[in-house]
């Protein structure tokens, strides 16, 4: 049996589609469902490209009903891989799946992490208070947004001429490379 991963994006999934095709040849992982809060994410174009079913919800959906978690055990699915993914995950989504749902964020936390600390303003922050280094953090989702147990961190160096948008691309470079390696370390572990 194979293991089935959902990955919930909020925005153009070039992560999302990074891990899709890593796991691509891989006949004991499925990507086997793509969860959006937004109805015109690129990443919802992508799940399509590569004929993977999607689900697109309200906040509210998420948040006040067990709609979610109902789809994800209709699916069985087994571990769940945030990436870009906008909202904070409700309580009973983490007891549902302790330890199986991971994240990715765009900055080695603790630093620039919490509540509006996201995308581009992440790095918009980093370069504000010029930082020699930012880089990329997986950790475990908890209740707090971005405070779970860290399990990678990766570095990249900032050099004062880089823009925001420079160190974007620096970051997304760091998470290309080890996100989907890390999400195969855990989920054979
Ligand atoms: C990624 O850089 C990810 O780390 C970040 O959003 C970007 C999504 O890019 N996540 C967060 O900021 C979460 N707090 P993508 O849609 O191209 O994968």
């Amino acid at each position: 049996m194979s293991t089935k991963i959902a990955i919930f994006a909020s925005g153009s999934g070039s992560n999302a589609e990074n891990i899709i095709q890593h796991f691509a040849q891989n006949k004991a992982v499925e990507i086997a469902l793509i969860l959006s809060n937004k109805p015109d994410a690129f990443v919802l174009e992508r799940a399509k490209k590569w004929q993977i079913p999607s689900v697109c919800f309200t906040k509210s959906d998420f948040t006040e009903t067990n709609n979610i978690s109902t789809i994800l055990a209709e699916n069985n699915i087994d571990f769940i891989v945030l990436a870009g993914f906008l909202l904070k995950i409700p309580a009973t989504l983490i007891q549902q799946y302790p330890h199986r749902i991971v994240n990715i964020h765009p900055a080695l936390l603790p630093k620039y992490g919490g509540k509006g600390m996201y995308g581009q303003h992440v790095h918009e922050a980093v370069v504000a208070n010029k930082e020699k280094e930012s880089g990329i953090t997986i950790h475990y989702v908890n209740e707090q947004y971005d405070e779970g147990n860290i399990i990678f961190q990766a570095k990249c160096s900032i050099l004062s001429s880089d823009t925001p948008a420079l160190v974007a691309e620096k970051v997304h470079q760091l998470e290309y490379t080890h996100f989907p390696t890390i999400i195969e370390k855990l989920i054979t572990d």
